[in-house]
């Protein structure tokens, strides 16, 4: 575990520079919207999407150009979600990743275009991989868009969770929402990675299920967490979803079962990743920490 610690440490100090480098600087023109930018994306996130690209690029290869590019672009989508998730008009949250959340500080104005220009700042940060070829730049592209996207992606499963409040908890509707508002680009964070490695089709394909699996138990350990967790552990407001009346895993299978579900999907993650034997070790310590995780 310690290992495990430093490793992760070290991947989130490489992920920290090249966002860095990726990012305009503070003093550049217009400022307030540069200091919104990187106010959020230095605020202390996990940087779970960009550690999968690239340990999902190192279980296929040594060799994965513009990989630090792809999960750059997905952190700087992620970033940029939960500057909009946490608008009074979505969420309403206060806190984020242990900070005052970007609207609170700069504004509802400068929030939305700091999350619109997130959003600009991946698709260029794809735009400018020099040693790829350009058809899987292409690819590139096309996964980070779907993954973001209104249908089965992050953005619709947005307005399937935000439309479905105070409605009654319903298992189809709440795989759904999952699936598509964070399964989506976790899933897309490892296919990026297995694009930029060159992955075959077997490979891509092992890697896919793995990416599915992990996201959809994110997102069950997240809804657990906002239940049994404190704001200080989280950094971010706890029982929110119970108070604005999400559609939840706990409250579609209270906390025992949802628990036992995120450890069925981590092991069907386990499972996807035979093909890859000891090249994988990172992503198996992935898949268990993003089920042990307590923030
Ligand atoms: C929180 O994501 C929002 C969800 C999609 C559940 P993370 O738990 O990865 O948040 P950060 O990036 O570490 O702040
Ligand atoms: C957010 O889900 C998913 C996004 C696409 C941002 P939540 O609303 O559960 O995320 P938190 O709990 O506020 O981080
Ligand atoms: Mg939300
Ligand atoms: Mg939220
Ligand atoms: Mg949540």
């Amino acid at each position: 575990m310690t290992d495990l610690r430093a490793f992760l440490s070290g991947q989130q100090a490489l992920i920290d520079a090249a966002l860095d480098r990726f990012t305009p600087a503070e003093s550049t023109e217009p400022v307030t919207i540069h200091k919104a930018m990187r106010y959020s994306l230095f605020a202390g996130g996990k940087r779970i999407r960009p550690i999968l690209c690239l340990q999902a690029a190192a279980a296929v290869s040594d060799h994965a150009p513009g990989a630090m590019n792809a999960a750059c672009s997905l952190e700087m989508i992620h970033t940029y979600s939960l500057i909009h998730d946490d608008l009074p008009a979505l969420d309403n949250d206060d806190y984020r990743r242990g900070k005052l959340t970007c609207h609170k500080v700069f504004g509802d104005a400068m929030a939305i275009l700091a999350g619109d220009s997130l959003f600009t700042l991946a698709i260029q940060t794809l735009a400018v991989i020099e040693d790829l070829d350009a058809a899987r730049t292409v690819r590139l592209i096309r996964e980070l868009s779907f993954a973001s996207g209104t249908v089965d992606g992050m953005i619709g499963g947005q307005v399937t969770d935000i439309e479905s409040e105070r409605q009654k908890p319903d298992a189809e509707l709440l795989d759904r929402i999952h699936r598509a508002k964070t399964g989506a680009l976790l899933r897309a964070s490892v296919r990026m990675g297995a694009i930029c490695a060159g992955a075959n089709e077997s490979e891509a394909e092992a890697l896919s299920r793995y990416g599915e699996h992990v996201g959809l138990a994110f997102q069950i350990v997240d809804d657990v967490l906002d239940v049994e967790e404190s704001s200080e552990a989280l950094g971010k407001t706890a029982g929110k979803d119970a108070a604005q009346g999400k559609i939840t895993f706990p409250a579609v299978y209270g906390l025992a079962r949802s628990r036992e579900m995120a450890i069925e999907e981590c092991a069907k993650a386990h499972d996807a990743l035979a093909p890859f034997g000891p090249r994988a070790a990172r992503l198996h310590q992935i898949a268990d920490l993003i089920v042990d995780r307590k923030s």
